[in-house]
Parts: C-alpha cells; structure tokens; sequence
C-alpha cells in the first residue's frame, strides 16, 4: 500500500478497503505518514466524501488507536449521551442525573469548549473544587455508586482521533460529514456504554446549519453505531437560538439547577431535556415504560437534583451550590443592552452569541486559553418577543474585561430585530 494510490482512490471516490483505511490512520499516528499527505487525503475526504462501509472502517480504526473503558462492572444498563455542539447547551447536567434518578446509569465522558459551542467540562469545573479528571476506576466506582459522573477525555482513548483532530482543526477538513461522525463516534464507542443517544443539533449555533445535514450526520452515527454493535438512537434537535437564557459557564450550572430545582419547567430549554432523558430512557429499558412522565417527576421530585448534588460531592466539588447557586462564581462587570425603541426579536445569530460569550472569557481564542467562569451572556428575550423602549435584551458578564464595547457591538448586531408599536396602557 502507499498513500498516494489511497489519496488518488478517495480524489476518484474508489472506496478503499477497511485494510486501507487502518494502514492509514495507523501510519499516521505512528508517525510514518506526514502531515501534508495525510492533510491531502482528509481535504479528498471532505470534498468527495466516503461510504457508509468506509466511514465505519475509519470509526473503528480511529477506537482501536487506543484503550476502552470497561464498564462490565456497573450493574446497572449504562447509557451515554453526546451533543454534537451547540450554544448554552447544559444539557447533559441536566438529563444526566435525572436519567440516573430513573435507574439507568450514565457515565459521561465530556469535553471541553470548541470554536463558538461550550463544553460540559468547562461548565463543571466553575463549581468550586469540582474535579472533572478522574482516572478509570474512580469514574467507574462514582457511577457505580450514584448512577452519574462526568470525566474529561482520557488521553489513552483514541489518540488517533487526537492527532487528526488537529490536522483537520488547521486544514479547514473540520467540517465533513463522514469525519465528524468517526471522530466523535470512535470516542463514543471507547467508552462503552450499553446504549447511546446522540443529540445532532442544527441552525444558527451548531455546527450542522441546516436541518437536511444535521440528519444525514444523524443517520451515518446511527449506521456506524448499530455496525460496531451499539444501540443507538440519534435525536436532531434545533439550535438556532441559545438553549435556555443563560451562556457562560457558571451562567449554565446555575441555570442547569435551576431546572433540577423545578423553577424552570417550561421553554425549549427544558422540553429538549425532558426528550433526551426520556429517549435515553427508552434505549436503556428498550420500551417506551411512560419514560417522558418519569424524567418530569425525577425533576419536579427533586431526585434528579439530589443526584447532582452526589456527584458533585464524589468529584470534590461543592454540594452547597445545589441549594445556593450564589455559591458559584459571580462576575464583577456587568453590562444591559436595552431596546432604544419598541422592538420586535426576529432571530438571534446563535454563532455569534456564542462568539461574544467566547470574547468575555467563557471560551478560548487559542488552546491555552485561560477562562473566566464567570464570564458569558443573560439572554433577556427570544425571538418572537415584542419588547418596549427600555426593555433589556441581553445583559453581558465578566470578570476580567470591563470594557463591554466590542462585545456590547457584536451582541447587539447579533439580534435580528425590526421596528414595531407597543401599546400603552
Ligand atoms: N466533535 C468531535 O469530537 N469531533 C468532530 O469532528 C466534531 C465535533
């Protein structure tokens, strides 16, 4: 084999063989293929795309690149979910332990903030003291004992993944059906849960722009899922506006309990909850056993809270924050963008909430990057709201930069809005 007849198959849309593509990724993570031939072949990737075949011989090239989690010794069926990306997506803090309440156990293996989207990673470690890098056996006992825990990317999962990662993030190959789902499916597969939800999301926030792509994402994990033996169910659910108000990393924890507390129990934010949970529900008892009235009550309850407070116990973190959310970082700066007219909220650019959120400190321009929990954006209104002169619109957080004005143009910028007449009374 030699890559350049590899290069020149994918250029011609030959599919190569599942040897070919293990010869690949192999060499490169061994070093023996350089970068420029290996960026070449992920560029004919990205333009020419793969086959359903191929895309599974690359996912499970990528998963034998390093080692697994062995979760045999859970009792419980475990059941793992993962969002593709999205802007004040908490998500996971909040389905995680209401799922876990309902009897299934979730062990999550989370990442970090990437581009414009947040990560659960980042959003746990604003809890005073929490630690989110566990070795193995200390994740396996927190679930095992509590049903949920979270851990960040271990470096011996898919360091093939790892090194192509990186080749893509700089060769503008990030953006390719077939190599989004192997990367973020071979690390799924690593972990190995009994079941997995993937939670594709699509518009203005997400990776996906449209709603036709987003489900060919979502039928090409589930294929490459069932094909390594995994059950599997991929929901595609809508990001062209923020989930929830808040973005920003203890801006979302606080938010996060603010459902498991049940003052938020209406709006997409909780909805979209209630449908993971319920859906991870049903892959996990394979049955539909009245799972959406179950992940309702271990919220309204508070059992799915009482999980939370566990975990965050087990991993060194504050439980206090449960009752008191004051007890998560607070900003020092504020800054409230307020209508100068009456205003209808058309649609937000949900990428470039995201953006200015990352500019305040909550995400990272370069990998070093050091973030500011505190930092991050209050939504005020939704689109379709009608707002009076005065009204507030968004407000902006941080605690290193006092200076709102880039941010205050971009966020403003970012609303789609139009004129209209509120009546007074
Ligand atoms: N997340 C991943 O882990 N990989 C991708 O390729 C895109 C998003």
């Amino acid at each position: 084999m030699n890559i350049i007849d590899i290069i020149n198959k994918t250029k011609r849309q030959t599919e190569l063989s599942a040897d070919e593509i293990a010869w690949v990724v192999d060499g490169y993570t061994a070093g023996e293929i350089p970068d420029a031939q290996m960026a070449a072949w992920l560029m004919a990737v990205r333009l020419r795309g793969l086959t359903e075949r191929e895309t599974s011989a690359l996912t499970l090239a990528m998963l034998r690149s390093g080692s697994y989690v062995d979760l045999s010794g859970i009792s419980a069926v475990t059941v793992d979910k993962h969002s593709t990306g999205g802007v004040g997506d908490k998500t996971t803090l909040i389905v995680g332990p209401a799922v876990a309440a309902c009897g299934a156990a979730v062990p999550k293996m989370s990442g970090r903030g990437l581009g414009h989207t947040g990560g659960t990673i980042d959003k746990l470690e604003s809890i005073p003291g929490f630690r989110t890098e566990l070795e193995h056996e200390e994740f396996i006992s927190v679930v095992e004992k509590n049903g949920f825990a979270v851990t960040s990317q271990s470096r011996e999962l898919c360091p093939a993944d790892k090194r192509i990662y990186a080749l893509r993030d700089i060769t503008g190959t990030v953006d390719s059906i077939p190599l989004i789902c192997s990367s973020i499916m071979s690390k799924k597969l690593a972990v190995g849960a009994d079941c997995l939800l993937l939670d594709v999301k699509y518009g203005s926030g997400a990776f996906m722009k449209t709603s036709d792509e987003a489900r060919r994402l979502a039928g090409l994990m589930e294929s490459t899922g069932r094909a390594a033996g995994k059950r599997v169910r991929a929901d595609v659910t809508d990001m062209n506006a923020p989930l929830g108000s808040c973005i920003g990393n203890a801006l979302e924890v606080r938010e996060a309990i603010e459902v498991l507390q049940g003052r938020i129990s209406s709006g997409q934010l909780y909805d979209t909850c209630v449908q993971l949970g319920a859906d991870m529900l049903e892959l996990a008892e394979q049955g539909d056993n009245d799972s959406v009235n179950r992940i309702r009550k271990a919220i309204a309850d508070g059992s799915a809270l009482e999980v939370l407070r566990r975990t965050i116990e087990m991993q060194g973190g504050d439980p206090g924050v449960c009752d008191d959310t004051s007890l998560l970082p607070q900003a020092r700066c504020s800054y409230t963008l307020r209508a100068s007219s009456d205003i209808r909220v058309n649609s937000v650019d949900c990428e470039e909430l995201g953006m200015v959120s990352l500019i305040l400190g909550a995400g990272r321009l370069s990998s070093g990057d050091r973030l500011d929990p505190t930092a991050g954006i209050v939504m005020e209104c939704a689109p379709g709201d009608r707002l009076a002169a005065g009204a507030p619109i968004l407000t902006l957080y941080s605690s290193l930069c006092s200076d709102f004005s880039e941010a205050a143009v971009r966020a403003l910028n970012a609303i789609d809005r139009s004129a209209c007449r509120i009546a007074a009374y």
